[in-house]
């Protein structure tokens, strides 16, 4: 696997494979690698001949400064496990390479991008949605991974290559989760172990949720009544949308995290 550290350099290493036709295959990332972004390495290893990963912590898709500063960064020990999980490429630029003195260029979602994580993280999926069509741009994939635990990240992603003919088709990856059932997420390392115990009562009540869709109940109650018997969980949201297909989302917060999951519907 190569690491590259500039625009210049992936486009120079893509060129050949994609004169020969090979099928390029990008995972966004932000690093700190878990089983759920392997997930998305090996969905992306499956359906392509060459596979680029990208590892770029976004400073314009957080809010606030503090969480930037301590988002977990780890590069060798990720770069390890990309290697592993076969990707051929680690696209890792600094922050000038992507945000250059005098970058003034925004892809702004629309509706999608003002419910639930974009009320409560202002700018976020400005963020999200402009880096990923830099990446788009860069890599120039046929194919680009994306996990459903983001599920309107992936609805947002979707809209903007449709509104913006971007030529790329963007596969989303179900949700990988803990054998507790709590999805797998680099917020997870800043829970101590009570926490972690008690955060499992997210997915529990998602859960009931999604029961309560099949049997006709009362889908956002039922997981209200799970969470209720939490009271350390304090829930920022939980409301059924059409993200990419129905489903029934909610946002936590426990001790210092902020934990965000879904179940789909039907
Ligand atoms: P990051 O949080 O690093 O996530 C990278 C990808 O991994 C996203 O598509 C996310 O949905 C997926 N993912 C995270 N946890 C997962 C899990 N438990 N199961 C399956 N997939 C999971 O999301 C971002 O980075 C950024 O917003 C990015 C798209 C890279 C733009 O900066």
């Amino acid at each position: 696997m190569r690491i590259l550290r500039t625009v210049d350099e992936v486009r120079g290493t893509l060129e050949g494979p994609r004169r020969a036709g090979r099928r390029i295959g990008l995972v966004p990332t932000m690093g700190a690698f878990h089983d759920g972004h392997v997930a998305l390495m090996r969905a992306a290893r499956e359906a392509c001949d060459m596979v680029v990963v990208s590892l770029f912590v976004n400073p314009a898709q957080f809010g606030q400064a503090a969480d930037l500063a301590r988002y977990p960064r780890d590069e060798a020990g990720d770069a390890a496990v990309a290697d592993e999980a076969g990707a051929d490429v680690l696209f890792a630029p600094g922050e000038a390479e992507l945000y250059p003195p005098g970058f003034d260029t925004w892809v702004e979602p629309g509706t999608l991008a003002q419910t639930l994580e974009g009320v409560a993280r202002p700018g976020h999926f400005r963020g999200v949605a402009t880096v990923c069509t830099k990446l788009f741009a860069i890599v120039q994939p046929q194919v680009a991974f994306f996990g459903r635990k983001d599920a309107q990240q992936v609805a947002v992603i979707r809209q903007v290559v449709r509104d913006l003919n971007v030529p790329v088709e963007i596969v989303a990856v179900p949700t990988v989760r803990g054998p507790d059932g709590l999805a797998l997420s680099s917020r997870n390392a800043f829970l101590s172990p009570d926490e972690r115990a008690r955060a499992a009562a997210l997915p529990r009540a998602l859960e009931a949720g999604a029961a309560a869709h099949r049997s006709g109940g009362d889908v956002v109650q039922a997981a209200r009544a799970v969470l209720a018997d939490s009271p350390e969980l304090s829930v920022d949201y939980i409301e059924v949308a059409d993200f990419d297909g129905p489903a029934l989302l909610a946002a936590v917060r426990i001790g210092p995290v902020r934990l965000i999951d879904n179940v789909r519907l039907g």
